[in-house]
């Protein structure tokens, strides 16, 4: 367990937010399945948000069952940041979070994400603008710096705590690395023995193996798994079942096809525009390990129509699920 001021993250697991991703239907789906402590929405512009973009809000778009749920924000503009931190707060959410690892062109350009990593009196003047607007917790996430020469998560965290943030979630990459190469966990250590405020390790967990391997190595005081959790959403569960000594969850075929039914049937009743892509980008996460997947997936890529990639996963399912479990058994 995990406490931040007020709120009870337990067990100390997080969901990572990932945007195009892990929307409220995505969340509530890992809430559902159990051991996740924390979610937090996708990174939200403080631009868009205070212009009244429907995008923007869209994105802060929660259900109560997701709680304790953070809201993210990015920007650069320190009182743009205060408005949204207060709009966030207005919408009852339980933190504010501060993306300070986007790597991407856009976020970037306009000084935001990563970039903050190498524009440190901006980054403070951020810092001292949403601490002052924000009553609720305030936590950031950081990438361990620019590039391989400019690491500075330790300098970032020490102001990050100096200013009043309550806790930090490090993805030890460069914002030069991208999502290449390994993330390099020694610097999680390094910064959970330089700060006194809780240190949130990220980047590579697949397994729960892997979670108990970092939380050892480093010292850190919760987890989050990002893409981890696409491939395999049951691996918060388990890692609460190997945490308290019990078997673990082995999803089934049945299980999956389950998933899937689970999560479109929420995205309908969320009535989210043009939900046939994201039908598709779920479908293909779960049909990996099944025999005869690719050519499930191929031809759903291939449905233009949400009845269509609905009944190719039925009839997939229906047809291969004895043949399917039978070959998982063996
Ligand atoms: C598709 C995608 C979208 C992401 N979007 C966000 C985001 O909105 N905010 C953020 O802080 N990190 C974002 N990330 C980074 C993840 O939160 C996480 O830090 C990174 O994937 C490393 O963790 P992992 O190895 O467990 O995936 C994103 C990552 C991916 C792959």
């Amino acid at each position: 367990m995990l406490q931040i001021r007020n709120i009870f993250i337990d067990p100390a697991t997080f969901l990572s937010p990932m945007a195009g991703l892990t929307d409220s239907v995505f969340r509530r789906l890992i809430k559902r399945l159990g051991g996740c402590g924390l979610v937090m929405t996708e990174f939200t512009s403080a631009e868009g948000l205070t212009r009244n973009s429907f995008k923007s809000q869209r994105m802060l778009f929660y259900h109560e069952e997701e709680r304790p749920v953070t809201a993210q924000l990015f920007g650069a503009d320190p009182h743009r940041l205060a408005e949204a931190t207060r709009m966030v707060e207005d919408l009852g959410f339980d933190a504010i979070d501060l993306n300070l690892g986007c790597p991407a062109k856009k976020v970037v350009k306009g000084c935001g994400g990563s970039a903050l990593l190498r524009e440190t009196q901006l980054l403070e003047e951020i810092l001292k603008a949403i601490r002052a607007a924000a009553s609720i917790p305030f936590t950031v996430k950081i990438r361990a710096g620019w590039s391989e020469t400019e690491i500075v998560a330790l300098q970032v965290g020490k102001m990050a705590e100096d200013n009043g943030v309550e806790a930090i979630t490090l993805h030890p990459r460069t914002r030069v690395q991208g999502f290449s190469g390994r993330a390099d966990w020694s610097i999680i250590a390094e910064l959970k023995a330089h700060v006194k405020i809780p240190v949130i390790g990220n980047g590579d967990i697949v397994s729960p193996e892997d979670a108990f391997r970092m939380r050892a190595e480093t010292g850190c005081d919760g987890i989050m798994i990002g893409r981890g959790a696409l491939s395999n959403p049951w691996i918060f569960r388990q890692i609460f079942e190997m945490d308290n000594g019990l078997p673990l969850t082995q999803p089934s075929v049945s299980d999956k096809y389950q998933l899937i039914k689970d999560y479109f049937q929420l995205l309908f009743e969320e009535e989210i525009p043009g939900p046939i892509g994201k039908m598709k980008q779920f479908a293909s996460w779960f049909t990996h390990a099944i025999p005869f997947g690719a050519s499930l997936r191929k031809s759903i890529y291939e449905s233009t129509e949400e009845s269509e990639v609905m009944a190719k996963i039925d009839q997939f399912f229906e047809n291969s699920l004895p043949l399917a479990d039978c070959e998982l058994k063996t």
